[in-house]
């Protein structure tokens, strides 16, 4: 049995089974490339699902791990460290927020913001305004896997083994402004946005619905909540996708590549919506550590002195420009879309989804596919031109067999159709 089967054989005896894993055992990293235990290299375009922005092996991050590590890993939250306050004056600037709180995960962060939504409506209530406890969510969006994040996320897979959810959920049509109208009312204390959807496809949401949702909140004093956990921290080529849209919502949340692998999750929001939690209301063990916090505050400082923002919107565009002139000759991609390193490619069958990502990993290079048929790219912000023409070789090789592929098929089929009437005749 070769090591990897051990722990398949382990895991499938001792883990709950949640995961489909790949058979791959990775055991380290560097640059955009993870390498597996017989030592082959594989180009990481999912970056461990939009985490580690830094690619793998960074010295930034090392160094920071070692040295908030020699000095203090973990105090609680019933005391102080430096690294809380540094954070969040860093994460308030970039973010247009004014206070923030820390966590561990994305699920985590987003509960907290559907929190503070409730009680920032019960604050109105009682100083006299008629709102409600809605919440108004996307079709195809996510959010997690916590119980009210669940409840906030659309496809019905992701809730009704877990029924009854949270109550006092609706979903708009995504991008639909009528829909949102529709259903927007003094009921609704929180309307939740992805500015660019990630499970749900790398959808961009439009100027149109955003600014829509921003101005039906603030007229009856609802939030417009804006998960940035995948598209967040820099990926879209900003440091939160919804400045692309020059609007600013009440409540951010941050996670995946914040603290560049280490667990972290952060909630932001404006010092209006902060009136609604006082000591006790929320809080975490873990949440805030000094080794996150100092490994936070280092990825910021590399991404900021090394112009990573620019580097995500140049090679994203690059991207998204090889993969155009990739759809220009294979008609099995049916749309490309994304921001920065943030990209897609839709393509028009479920089975050459899963063959594409399958074919990829063969050829050493991590993807993966979301919404059925759209192949996703979260690769590190590290990513270079090169390493997109290398996904793009492979792609359209991929391609290019598959319409071999079913040419050979369509031919042979022919022929067996053309042999059984000939029998047909000769008989
Ligand atoms: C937009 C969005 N929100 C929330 C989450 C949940 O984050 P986590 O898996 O860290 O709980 C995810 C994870 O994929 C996400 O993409």
């Amino acid at each position: 049995m070769t090591k990897l089967e051990q722990i398949q054989a382990a895991e499938a005896r001792l883990l709950l089974s949640t995961y489909d894993r790949n058979p791959l055992l990775f055991v380290r990293g560097e640059g955009v490339h993870i390498i597996d235990e017989k030592g082959d290299r594989y180009l990481d375009l999912l970056s461990g699902i939009g985490v580690n922005a830094l690619g793998y092996g960074h010295p930034v991050i090392e160094e920071a791990i070692a040295r908030q590590s020699r000095a203090l890993i973990h105090t609680s939250n019933l005391y102080f460290h430096q690294g809380q306050a540094e954070l969040a004056l860093r994460l308030t600037e970039l973010t247009g927020m004014d206070r923030a709180f820390f966590c561990n995960s994305g699920a985590e962060a987003w509960e907290c913001a559907m929190k503070l939504a409730r009680a920032h409506a019960g604050i109105l209530r009682g100083e006299g305004v008629n709102i409600g406890t809605k919440f108004l969510a996307l079709e195809q969006s996510f959010h997690g896997r916590t119980f009210g994040a669940m409840s906030t996320t659309y496809k019905d897979k992701y809730r009704e083994p877990f029924a009854p959810v949270v109550p006092d959920v609706e979903f708009v049509r995504f991008n639909d402004v009528a829909d949102l109208r529709a259903k927007f009312s003094n009921e609704v204390c929180a309307i939740l946005v992805e500015a660019v959807q990630g499970e749900g496809g790398v959808r961009p949401l439009t100027q149109e619905f955003i600014a829509e949702a921003r101005a039906l909140a603030t007229s009856t004093g609802a939030l417009l909540i804006a998960d940035e956990i995948q598209c967040g921290m820099g990926r879209t080529g900003k440091w939160c996708a919804y400045q692309h849209y020059d609007i600013q919502p009440d409540i951010t949340t941050l996670a995946k590549p914040l603290a560049g692998g280490i667990p972290m999750g952060a909630v932001l929001c404006s010092e209006e919506v902060a009136r609604s939690f006082h000591p006790g209301m929320h809080g975490t063990t873990f949440g805030g550590g000094p080794l996150a916090c100092a490994v936070a505050i280092a990825v910021i400082d590399h991404i900021e002195n090394e112009n990573l923002l620019a580097n995500a919107t140049e090679v994203g565009d690059y991207f998204q420009a090889q993969l155009r002139a990739l759809a220009a000759r294979h008609d099995a991609i049916v749309d490309v879309r994304g921001k920065g390193l943030m990209v897609a490619a839709e393509l028009d069958s479920v089975e050459l989804a899963k063959l594409t990502v399958a074919e990829m990993l063969k050829r050493h290079i991590l993807i993966n596919c979301t919404s059925d048929t759209v192949l996703r790219f979260l690769p590190p912000y590290i990513l270079e031109r090169a390493h997109v023409d290398t996904a793009i070789a492979a792609l359209d090789e991929i391609f290019t067999e598959h319409v071999a592929t079913q040419a050979a098929a369509v031919e042979s089929e022919t022929q067996a159709a053309a042999q059984s009437i000939g029998g047909l005749y000769n008989g």
